[in-house]
């Protein structure tokens, strides 16, 4: 699909205002410059959720959440990007510009799409209604009409024409993966014959089906190819409805079918959804917790299913941050979450289950030790070594800390001995050491610092005379820096929200939201100093003999004023080093 434009964005966010945005939902109080409330993104008693007209941007103190007003309505309403950006269009009385919804090389138009899969919606819920035959087959598997309401249930019609017939606008049904086109030219029904289960994105429209055969085809269940609207490594059927039925949901069961996620919400558990027919994939584990703070796995007890948990554990460490959990519920071999909340006591059984199931940490340690002779000093060694890889996924939070603890139990080793063994290696690898420290701790680099001081306080950027300089820098990150130094002293008095929106597609993304998140300490003028500071340590950075000698002369003349903060006497050190070298 096209990308909305740039100057899209732009526009909607000078028409957009966070403060009103956010007031609609969670009521603000004005405090000096900012706007404060109890942060919606986790439990607190008195505000640490602060919105600033200023930055356009909010910012909670207490969990680390923080965004523009297009990520405050992804978090809060739950939304993907795109439809976060209708949303507000709609609002500001914007239309997306049509080439980022259509555009050649990005495929067709969405709202077609939208409409053929509406078509077939009403057409196969209507058929359902009309055949017997099939309300007869879900009666005998227990789902009552009040479900296959909720749930949109339907029925394709054992033709090949019947939903061909309908739609004008074909070549856009066969995109959006109903039709088949005909070697021969023209077009067939993809679903014939079978009950249908849309899938429904977070809007409640429509984006696929899957149908399940009442016949004796090869496939029990077909479902809707990839096609612009629908990927099924993102979606996760009955996701809506869960929504729709709980507001809040404290605890996400993942299960297989769509069957499965039927019974249990007819039976007490309206917050289940099902992969469809894939293992579980990051961007699933990414939209789950973006609803909830639990997740809780339920596979069958079998070997495939033993696999289907590392997967989905694998996964889930990435993660782990703050509250969020993962368990893992194995069901007796033989049954499904269908047959086991339908059977005698089904409910109580069931939640006794939910109950029962196993913390991520115990699947972990279990995976790691199947094999493994704790008895021996080798075995003891393996199981360390093959421990690295799952702990240093984890962030460095409190779910990490536990593992350890419990695998330095099974090494017999102290914890702290094994956690530095951890930590030693993890520093080394680039990759990881670049990983952000969770939500509170910024690692303070003098890009992210300078960074930092601009993002609050923008007019600082007119300070830079010299960026060329700042440009051939070494030090990593200064490219982003010297953009906003570029952007802010061009349009110094945009928001720092309109800037940020640019590098949403960009992996420090979060990285850049979290820092403009925070405020650094000091007046006006000691921040401007900082900045001043910051941005002639990077410009210095060029490696060159003459640069390097030049800083440290800047730095000896500093120190002939007075003491070094700590890190100008580092810095001062390792010049000194350096200069001997060369
Ligand atoms: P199951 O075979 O467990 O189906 O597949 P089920 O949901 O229990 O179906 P019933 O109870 O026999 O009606 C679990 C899931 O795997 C995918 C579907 O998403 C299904 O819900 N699947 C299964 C397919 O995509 N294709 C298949 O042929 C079978
Ligand atoms: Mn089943």
């Amino acid at each position: 699909m096209a990308r909305i434009p740039q100057d899209f964005i732009d526009q909607l966010l000078e028409r957009t205002d966070i403060v009103a945005l956010v007031d609609a939902r969670v009521p603000l109080k004005k405090t000096g410059r900012e706007y404060a409330a109890c942060c919606p993104f986790h439990d607190e008693k008195s505000p640490s959720f602060t919105v600033s007209p200023s930055k356009q941007f909010y910012h909670c103190f207490g969990c680390g959440a923080h965004g523009t007003a297009i990520s405050f309505l992804m978090e809060y309403d739950r939304l993907e990007f795109r439809d976060a950006v209708e949303v507000l269009a709609h609002a500001a009385g914007l239309d997306i510009p049509q080439d980022a919804q259509s555009s050649a090389s990005a495929g067709p138009p969405r709202d077609p799409l939208f409409e053929a899969l509406r078509i077939a919606d009403r057409l196969y819920r209507a058929e359902l209604r009309r055949n017997p035959g099939v309300i007869e087959y879900l009666k005998d598997r227990g789902v009552t009409g009040e479900m296959a309401r909720e749930y949109g249930l339907g029925y394709a019609p054992d033709g090949w024409n019947t939903l061909t017939e309908r739609l004008r606008d074909r070549g856009a049904a066969e995109t959006a993966g109903l039709l088949i086109a005909r070697d021969s030219g023209g077009h067939f029904d993809r679903f014939r014959n079978r009950l249908m289960f849309p899938i429904r994105d977070s809007r409640g429209r429509t984006i696929a089906f899957g149908g399940r055969t009442l016949g004796d085809d090869k496939a029990k269940y077909l479902n809707s190819p990839e096609t612009p609207l629908f990927h099924k490594s993102d979606h996760m059927y009955g996701l809506f409805e869960a929504r729709q039925a709980l507001r809040d949901l404290p605890r996400l069961i993942v299960v297989e079918g769509y069957m499965d996620v039927i019974a249990l919400a007819q039976h007490g558990f309206p917050n289940a959804v099902a992969t469809l027919g894939t293992a579980t994939t990051a961007s699933h584990l990414t939209t789950l917790f973006r609803h909830t703070q639990e997740v809780v796995f339920c596979f069958d007890g079998d070997a495939a299913g033993v696999r289907a948990a590392d997967k989905a554990l694998a996964q889930s460490l990435p993660v782990m941050r703050g509250a969020r959990r993962v368990r893992f519920l194995f069901l007796p071999e033989g049954e499904d979450p269908d047959t086991l909340v339908r059977g005698p006591d089904g409910p109580a059984r069931f939640a006794r289950a939910i109950d029962a199931a196993q913390p991520a940490s115990r699947v972990l340690i279990e995976g790691l030790t199947r094999d493994a002779d704790l008895a021996s000093p080798d075995g003891r060694a393996a199981l360390i070594e093959n421990a690295r890889e799952p702990i240093n996924a984890l962030p460095p939070e409190a779910f990490r800390s536990e593992l350890i603890g419990e695998l330095a139990e099974l090494a017999r080793l102290p914890a702290d001995d094994l956690r530095q063994m951890y930590s030693a290696a993890h520093s080394k690898a680039p990759r990881a050491a670049d990983k952000k420290l969770g939500d509170h701790d910024i690692r303070v680099t003098p890009v992210s610092r300078a960074l930092s001081l601009l993002l609050s306080d923008t007019g600082l950027a007119a300070r830079v005379k010299d960026l060329d300089a700042l440009r051939d820098s070494r030090t990593k990150g200064t490219e982003i820096l010297t953009q906003a130094i570029e952007f802010f002293s061009n349009n110094p008095t945009i928001p720092v929200s309109r800037w940020l929106e640019r590098y949403r597609e960009h992996r420090f993304f979060d990285r850049l939201q979290q820092i403009a998140g925070t405020t650094p300490p000091g007046n006006d003028e000691q921040r401007a100093q900082a900045f001043d500071e910051a941005i002639e340590r990077l410009s210095a950075d060029t490696g060159s003999r003459s640069s390097m000698r030049q800083r440290y002369d800047a730095l000896l003349a500093r120190l002939d004023a007075g003491p070094l903060d700590a890190e100008a006497a580092h810095e001062l050190e390792h010049l000194r080093r350096a200069l001997q070298r060369k």
